[in-house]
């Protein structure tokens, strides 16, 4: 069956009426931002906030997450609603608001100082400071507040996101067994080894030990996240069946790769709006007749930015036929830079385009351009559809969605898609070039693959590609989920599932 935003919703409506949805993620899909005077909305570069607005979008319900914009108290109630999205408002979004010394810590110091690099084995030491846990564990709890009073005490599926959030499932469950509490990890999680130094692993796995269903990207997240049970607490671990048993509760494991709306993401593309976005991109990196190669990533270690540079640097210095002509275009979206490692990484790449465009440029050419900015989907569209291919070198990514979105992009069946093997999306599109960005030959060659291929495989490869994503799309990544949440055996008394006595509750309320 291919999933669509109507079987999802057909399936919410038949299967979880009047039961309320409530998603929680740290990241917002919409904030508020202050712009000379006017206040503007926009979408965050987050794959975990674009994978889901859709989902929520056709479920309806609340979504907790942190206010983070400038207008963003301006913009919703005293308790932080606001209907979104904006043009077509469909659900609930209840903005958290945390003081800036929890913010440090909670964010900058455990998410994304200690868990981000520990799941991506990214091989930087994190810092383990007691005031960073402590922080984590207040926002943990500050979250819990808000979702429970979203829930109102009715029967309410909680469905949280992410590694910012793992001690929220037992603080909810403690609160108020009747929640039915799934978990998405949108990172991968490493082999048991690497979390081992981790000081707080045995709280951090208990808190997740609160959901009744735990979901990763892949089947090895899975099989990692088991074994790290096994090594770290007192629990039942059933590796067959995938599930743990601890304290008379049983939370199953199961993988759900993540994707796009594969046939809105293609309409859009090929509207006349992007087309002329795609006119813009010209306007902004000069004419010329190359070949045109893109990367579209936020500015982290882990996507393997400065390797890809290099993969260029040599490519040019292997083959001078490109030498003039080759174009390659970088969006570096700016990202927590409130760490360390993450301004060092910006400082560095800048410093790499500029060595680079120095060593090569002649006339009016430069190779790459490079803009340090965030642009919006239809933007990135546009610069989609012109390229002839699209550079993914994650060092290590939960799956990647600037793959998927690439894909989509091109309802023209051309374009090549360029593919690092420690991405989640390598699993599905094998019709990629695949290479590891950790060889700079392989890079390179990948790159030269890319830039020889014919017109005919190109679009054969691509054609397939395009197969896999509009089958494998959000809504059956949501559907899959759901399905699985519907059939846990402790799901069915509190949502009441089966009960041929449940009355149809009064529609949700919605807020202004
Ligand atoms: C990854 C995480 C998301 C996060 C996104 C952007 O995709 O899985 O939870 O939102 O990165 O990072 P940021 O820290 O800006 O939210």
């Amino acid at each position: 069956m291919t999933w669509t935003r109507e079987s999802l919703q057909t399936l919410i409506g038949e299967r979880l009426k009047g039961i309320r949805i409530i998603a929680v993620s740290n990241r917002a899909p919409y904030l508020h931002r202050d712009k000379f005077g006017t206040t503007e909305c926009v979408q965050p570069a987050s794959g975990m906030a674009a994978a889901l607005d859709p989902v929520m979008r056709a479920c309806g319900g609340v979504w907790v997450a942190q206010g983070t914009g400038d207008a963003d108290r301006i913009t919703s109630d005293s308790k932080g609603r606001l209907q979104v999205p904006p043009e077509w408002p469909s659900y609930t979004l209840r903005r958290v608001f945390l003081p800036e010394r929890l913010q440090a810590g909670f964010y900058s110091g455990l998410s994304n100082g200690c868990l981000w690099p520990l799941c991506h084995v990214a091989f930087l030491r994190p810092r383990f400071e007691p005031e960073d846990w402590n922080a984590y564990c207040t926002v943990n709890r500050i979250f819990a507040d808000a979702v429970l009073e979203e829930a109102r005490g009715e029967p309410a599926l909680v469905f949280v996101q992410d590694y910012h959030f793992a001690l929220l499932p037992r603080m909810l469950k403690e609160r108020n067994p009747d929640l039915v509490i799934g978990q998405f990890w949108h990172i991968p999680w490493p082999n048991p080894e690497v979390l081992r130094v981790f000081p707080w692993q045995k709280e951090l796995v208990e808190g997740m030990l609160g959901n009744d269903l735990i979901g990763f990207h892949m089947r090895t997240h899975c099989a990692n996240f088991l074994s790290t049970l096994d090594q770290t607490v007192e629990a039942l671990v059933d590796h067959v069946a995938m599930e743990a048993r601890r304290a008379g509760q049983t939370v199953q494991v199961r993988p759900f790769p993540i994707s796009i709306d594969f046939e809105a993401h293609s309409k859009t593309a090929a509207s006349p709006r992007v087309e002329s976005e795609a006119e813009r991109w010209w306007m902004r990196i000069g004419p010329g007749d190359g070949p045109l190669g893109i990367s579209i990533d936020r500015v982290d270690y882990t996507k393997g930015i400065p390797e890809r540079l290099r993969a260029i640097d040599s490519l040019l210095r292997h083959c001078p036929e490109y030498r003039r002509s080759l174009r390659f275009v970088q969006i570096g979206v700016p990202s927590r830079e409130d760490v360390p490692e993450y301004r060092d990484l910006a400082a560095r790449v800048q410093q790499m385009v500029d060595e680079i465009n120095d060593r090569w440029a002649m006339g009016g050419w430069k190779p790459i351009h490079y803009f340090h900015s965030q642009f919006s989907q239809m933007e990135l569209m546009g610069l989609h559809r012109l390229a002839d291919f699209c550079v993914v070198s994650s060092l290590h990514d939960g799956m990647n969605l600037v793959a998927k979105e690439f894909v989509a992009s091109r309802t023209d069946g051309d374009g090549v898609l360029v593919l690092s093997r420690f991405t989640g999306a390598a699993a599905e599109l094998g019709d990629a070039v695949i290479f590891n960005p950790f060889h700079l030959n392989q890079a390179r060659e990948a790159l030269q693959t890319a830039l020889v291929m014919s017109s005919e495989e190109r679009r054969r490869r691509m054609r397939h590609m395009r197969q896999v994503v509009e089958v494998n799309n959000v809504y059956r990544w949501a559907g899959k989920l759901l399905t699985t949440f519907l059939r846990l055996p402790q799901a069915a008394a509190p949502l009441e599932l089966g009960s041929p006595n449940r009355v149809e509750k009064e529609p949700v309320a919605r807020w202004g």
